[in-house]
């Protein structure tokens, strides 16, 4: 087990830059198998996610070399269309390499994703897609084969704006024979940068970024270099761990208007914002004002932001109400903030945060991605020591938050094997 142990109680100040983007990432490195060739991506985070993502390719046969945040991928020599259960589990996002294999190789075998336990998670809507696209599908002990002989566009009307489904349907589309609608699909920055990609792969897709995605199947795409949208949900937690201790950030590496959801509520709690093209400098004010929150598909506030935020309120003065419309079990990281002296009521999707006059560091476990990192924010301004065992978590998708934040002025030892 690794964990992180934190003294409280620092005021951040400084400036950092906000490292490429997860949930961009993810489905982009998915969509290198789509290109019989080799692909170069830069910007790519240093997290746990990204080394599943990269296992999972060399498995089907990818040859893979990575320095830094570079990284290369040579989609040559696929041999396989298997994902392995135990990746499949360990991350959700597994599932956009379907995508990928059936619109390569028009097969694809795999079991149920995992990750994050904040909610059902389903992909009916995925495998919705895939049947629309003329895929077949069968289901046996456990596992899913999907196959066709060819892949013709059509209308893929999605009941919800799921971000994978979206992100599937697109890569699934790309060498099909004919156009492909996707009506009320996701919005989301990162589904543009899939866009982007893809396009300049030599895929020919427009809308992205609206509701409506139209894709025309192109035969063969090409070799690229590519660089990753920088991390919206990063750059919004070090401005809320920031925000919290009163603090002052100069985040540079952002794109300001993929946070802006974020920007606004952090203004609505007294922060001084000055918004450059690529920076954002923050001066936090004294004491921080309760807001209310409700998560929405982009451009609403976003679901992975609302532990975070919801923890830097604990300290905010009044009560803040949130909503959470996304995912039905997003509340579990409420109960180890408890521990710390924070003031939660849960009722179904709404959470009452009261705010209280100090935390105190006690030892709590991350129970998820953003529940962790929900209380690496409590640790800092809690009095004294807070241990969170179980960081794996956190490790999933920050890139070394824990050094960034000591750059900052923290305080926090990262101890593993423990
Ligand atoms: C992506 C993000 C995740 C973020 C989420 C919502 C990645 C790698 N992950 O996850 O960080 O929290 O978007 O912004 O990009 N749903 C179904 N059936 C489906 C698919 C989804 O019912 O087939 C439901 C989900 O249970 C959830 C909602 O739709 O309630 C949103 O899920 P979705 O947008 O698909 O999220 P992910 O793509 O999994």
């Amino acid at each position: 087990m690794t964990r992180y142990v934190i003294q409280g109680g620092k005021k951040l100040e400084g400036e950092i830059n906000a490292s490429g983007s997860k949930n961009a990432s993810l489905p982009i490195l998915a969509a290198t198998i789509l290109n019989n060739g080799i692909t170069k991506l830069y910007n790519v985070p240093d997290i746990h996610d990204i080394k599943v993502m990269l296992q999972i390719l060399k498995g089907f046969g990818c040859k893979i070399k990575r320095n830094s945040d570079k990284v290369i991928i040579d989609a040559r020599n696929i041999s396989k269309y298997e994902i392995p259960e135990n990746l499949m589990r360990e991350m959700r996002s597994s599932v956009m390499v379907v995508g990928a294999l059936l619109g390569r190789f028009k097969k694809a075998k795999f079991s149920y994703p995992g990750g994050c336990d904040i909610g059902a998670r389903p992909i009916d809507l995925h495998l919705k897609a895939f049947q629309n696209l003329g895929i077949n599908i069968e289901e046996d002990s456990g596992y899913i084969e999907c196959s066709c002989d060819k892949i013709i566009g059509t209308k893929i009307q999605l009941d919800f704006p799921s971000v994978g489904a979206t992100e599937n349907a697109m890569l699934t589309a790309i060498l099909a024979d004919g156009d492909t609608t996707i009506v009320n699909a996701a919005m989301e920055p990162e589904i543009i940068d899939l866009q982007n990609f893809l396009n300049k792969m030599g895929a020919k897709i427009i809308g992205a970024g609206t509701n409506e995605i139209t894709i025309k199947g192109v035969p063969s795409l090409k070799d690229i270099g590519y660089k990753i949208i920088p991390d919206r949900i990063e750059a919004g937690t070090l401005l809320c761990c920031v925000a919290a201790t009163g603090g002052t950030l100069n985040l540079k590496n952002v794109i300001p208007e993929h946070l802006a959801p974020v920007l606004d509520k952090l203004e609505e709690c007294g922060c001084k914002l000055d918004i450059k093209q690529n920076e954002i400098l923050l001066q936090a004010p004294k004491k921080l004002k309760a807001v209310d929150i409700k998560t929405m598909p982009y451009p609403g506030f976003p679901t992975d932001m609302q532990a975070i935020f919801s923890s830097m309120l604990q300290l905010a003065k009044g009560t803040s109400v949130i909503i959470e419309n996304i995912f039905e079990n997003r509340y579990k990281y409420t109960n180890e903030l408890k521990r710390m002296g924070g003031k939660y009521k849960i009722e179904g999707r709404t959470a009452v945060v009261t705010g209280v006059r100090k935390l105190t560091g006690v030892n709590v476990n991350a129970t998820d991605l953003r529940g962790g990192a929900a209380m690496v924010l409590a640790g800092l301004v809690a009095k004294g020591t807070t241990t969170i065992n179980n960081i794996e978590y956190i490790l999933r998708g920050y890139d070394n938050l824990d050094k960034k934040l000591n750059k900052l002025g923290a305080k926090i030892a990262k101890e593993e094997g423990v």
